[in-house]
């Protein structure tokens, strides 16, 4: 068993540690095929197809799994190393240590948003973006979004998703009602547009805005807290379950679109239950 730590609390030598495991594993090759992953389940909605990363109820243990798939390469390369997490209802400024030269870098420039700071800037020669370089082959980013600001959630909207006890509801999209698409963040047009950790994303800005979110390393700190918040909110409705127990019935417009409690999530054929808990594997710090 390991842990997670807040990425706050971690030593420079372990801040050097974790970047040079994700640095080893973008010059292997296995960073950018876990970027292709999650850029092949970003299913919107509005697409008949199975949505099991995204927009559905699978969002919380799809992301434990992929994360768990990351962490079990990282610590291969270094078994000392584990995933951080970021609180970001604490450290929500721009200029937080996360940003800083020896551990994340910092927002991009002005014009083409590139990353120019840390590990994985363009110029420094071990972070050329492969996946979705459409965008752009250095890593983009734009904190805090100054054109338009953006503020990262707040600890009062975090516990407003944990608050509520429903895990999730029909229809099982962007537009439910529920614990899962209060925290995953989707809310309707003209209202305020992106909630907790949607939210996150589009503060970070670039890469981190879509498909290729991966791309950015700051995803897998994010994806931590937020696979912490699911653990906050098991331990707060402890009679609360994963929903839909059962596959939505023959008639209704989400069947074969969102996976049940003990449907096979791919590209794992790891299932919602089987992700429930991580006991013996990690714990959070
Ligand atoms: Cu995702
Ligand atoms: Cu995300």
């Amino acid at each position: 068993m390991y842990t997670r730590q807040n990425q706050r609390d971690l030593t420079s030598a372990q801040k050097k540690r974790f970047t040079a495991a994700v640095l080893e594993l973008k010059r292997n090759g296995t960073y950018d095929s876990l970027v292709r992953t999650h850029d092949k389940y970003f299913v919107p909605d509005r697409d008949s197809r199975l949505r099991v990363g995204h927009m559905s109820p699978s969002f919380f243990p799809w992301h434990r799994c992929y994360l768990l798939a990351f962490e079990r390469e990282l610590r291969e390369i270094d078994p000392s190393v584990s995933v951080p997490y970021w609180d970001w209802t604490t450290d929500s400024s721009p200029v937080s240590s996360l940003w800083a030269e020896d551990f994340l870098g910092g927002t991009g420039r002005t014009g083409d948003r590139r990353v120019m700071t840390g590990p994985f800037a363009y110029d420094k020669g071990n972070w050329t973006v492969t996946v979705g370089v459409m965008e752009a082959a250095y890593l983009t980013r734009n904190l805090g979004r100054p054109q338009n600001p953006i503020s990262l959630p707040t600890r009062a909207e975090l516990q407003w998703a944990i608050d509520e006890p429903v895990y999730d509801a029909s229809p099982w999209d962007s537009t439910a009602a529920g614990f899962r698409n209060k925290l995953e963040g989707w809310a309707a047009p003209k209202s305020e547009r992106w909630r907790n950790h949607n939210k996150v994303h589009q503060w970070i800005g670039g890469h981190m805005t879509g498909g290729t979110a991966p791309n950015d390393p700051a995803f897998w700190l994010h994806h931590a807290f937020v696979d912490l918040i699911w653990d906050r909110w098991q331990q707060k409705h402890p009679r609360s379950g994963y929903l839909p127990a059962v596959p939505p019935g023959p008639g209704d417009a989400q069947r074969g679109r969102v996976l049940a409690l003990d449907e096979p999530m791919p590209p794992w054929n790891v299932t919602p239950r089987e992700m429930f808990g991580h006991q013996g594997i990690y714990r959070y710090a």
